[in-house]
């Protein structure tokens, strides 16, 4: 998952990973960082070319963001249920959502969409290394992965 650069501006990190905590999530890794904008775009490269996509660099290479793994038992559906819809005027009450996001392009957070994904982004940010607890669940999803 990721705290985008209005959420970390606006000081609702900590609240944030309150909320994760609070709903059961563990958190395996974080770290802070700013994004170039070659990174932002291989990151969002699935949507290059939409006509939000270069706003959606600019802005996510605008100041810091936060990275994070996260664990729990159906952890993609339940972020994104924590999260909320993308839309912040879609997004149920109680969601992260709800709470932080201004906008569609300023919605706080991003969450990855599948297993498959998730691994990518997780790798993306991470080494094996900096993932406590990888010899678990990390490694259980990389080899269901790989034999599908
Ligand atoms: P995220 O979950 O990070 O995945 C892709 C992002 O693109 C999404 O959140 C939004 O911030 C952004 N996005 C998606 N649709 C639009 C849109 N119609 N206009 C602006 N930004 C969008």
């Amino acid at each position: 998952m990721l705290i985008k650069p209005n959420a970390v501006k606006n000081g609702y990190a900590h609240e944030i990973f309150l909320m994760v905590h609070n709903h059961g999530f563990k958190i395996l890794a974080q770290k802070k960082l700013q994004l170039s904008e070659r990174e932002a775009q291989a990151f969002y490269r699935v949507h290059a070319g939409k006509p939000f996509f270069q706003g959606l660099v600019e802005f996510m290479t605008s100041g810091p963001i936060y990275a994070a793994v996260l664990e729990k038992d159906n952890a993609v559906t339940e972020w994104r249920t924590l999260m909320g819809a993308t839309d912040p005027a879609k997004a149920a009450e109680g969601t992260v959502r709800k709470k932080y996001a201004e906008s569609v392009q300023h919605n706080a957070v991003h969450g990855s969409d599948s297993d498959e994904n998730a691994l990518n982004e997780i790798f993306f940010f991470f080494s094996a290394r900096e993932i406590v607890n990888a010899g678990g669940d990390i490694y259980q999803l990389h080899d269901i992965l790989k034999n599908d």
